[in-house]
């Protein structure tokens, strides 16, 4: 790859944020650029680092997309707030679920979520601003997964030779591009940024759609968010690098009430890992598992079956999409 990965061991993040601030000070010198926030790590760590570069001449956006766990866009707008950035919260739900409607094949999903945010959300923002400049948080994993025909991270484009400044109408600044996760962690602590922040387990940018087998529609989603906030309820104090559910395409039989009920299959992925290159599934006690399919049986509107993913990555990828 033509891009050098800054080893965790190698960073210096004050250096590494000076660094980072006069780059984009230079490139986007006295006009525009706006950013898209979805309170991950990533996206979090850009944030602050172009505030700093360019204070009020940033204008940072969450988009809602409809596929954000529950009162996320809240959290994190009011997290930004007492940290001193205004974000602004655009509510895009309609045109994404619009996009995904009857797209079932996942790398056809990841691009109907590209297309949409790039060109028709911040197609749109961009004109109305003016801005010239779109500052994001891609890593260097993403990008390395990219390339080698994986999975298309739906925020990888120059890699893939996508002109933005042709495509859409604006040129990408990628500050992170060369780190890792835990080096980003790092930097975001450095940041000042909080450690609920730093410490938080990633979320992928297509949301909980990356979650979904088969057609995304709000009531799956819906299924799938309810499942999240449980799931990341029980398994936080696992330490694990991620945890999350995925809800099946397919329903199985199950008994409620001494009645057949034919019901959604909910499946439970928890991974140890450093970076996400590779993964092992968490050994979490038998105890916690019986909770989770307790709870979201009974929480969860319609699920009958919760399951425990037991693989490793390689030859199983973290998320199934
Ligand atoms: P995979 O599924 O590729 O996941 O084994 C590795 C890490 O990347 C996250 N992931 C994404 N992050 N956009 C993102 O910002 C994406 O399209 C995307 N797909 C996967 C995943 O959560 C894990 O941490």
């Amino acid at each position: 790859m033509k891009i050098k990965e800054i080893k965790i061991e190698d960073l210096k993040p004050e250096k590494f944020i000076e660094e980072k601030i006069q780059e984009i000070s230079s490139e986007v010198g006295k006009g525009l650029a706006i950013n898209a926030l979805s309170g991950g790590v990533d996206s979090s760590t850009v944030t602050m680092l172009g505030h700093r570069a360019l204070g009020n001449r940033l204008k940072t956006y969450f988009i809602d997309n409809g596929l954000m766990r529950e009162k996320e866009p809240e959290y994190v707008v009011s997290l930004f707030r007492d940290l001193g950035v205004k974000v602004e919260l655009i509510d895009a739900k309609r045109s994404f679920f619009q996009a995904l409607k009857g797209i079932t094949d996942p790398e056809q999903k990841r691009e109907a979520i590209t297309q949409t945010f790039y060109k028709e959300i911040f197609g749109k923002l961009v004109k109305q601003t003016g801005a010239k400049y779109l500052l994001q948080g891609t890593n260097y994993t993403d990008v390395e997964e990219t390339v080698a025909g994986i999975k298309r991270q739906h925020n990888v484009l120059d890699q893939l030779g996508i002109d933005t400044q042709k495509r859409f109408g604006y040129k990408v600044i990628e500050p992170l591009i060369q780190l890792r996760k835990s080096a980003i962690r790092e930097v975001a602590k450095a940041l000042g940024l909080p450690e609920e922040i730093y410490k938080r387990i990633p979320f992928p940018g297509p949301g909980l759609a990356t979650r979904v087998i088969g057609e995304v529609t709000p009531e799956n989603i819906d299924i799938v968010r309810k499942a999240t906030k449980i799931v990341e309820e029980e398994l936080k104090n696992t330490k694990a690098f991620i945890y999350f559910p995925v809800l099946h395409k397919d329903k199985v039989t199950g008994i409620r009430n001494n009645q057949r009920e034919f019901g959604f299959q909910i499946e439970i992925r928890c991974w140890d890992s450093k970076e996400g290159k590779t993964g092992e599934p968490t050994q979490i006690p038998y105890e916690i598992l019986k909770k989770l399919a307790q709870r979201i049986t009974t929480e969860v509107s319609g699920v009958v079956s919760v399951t425990y993913n037991i693989t490793t990555k390689p030859p199983s990828t973290i998320e199934v999409i």
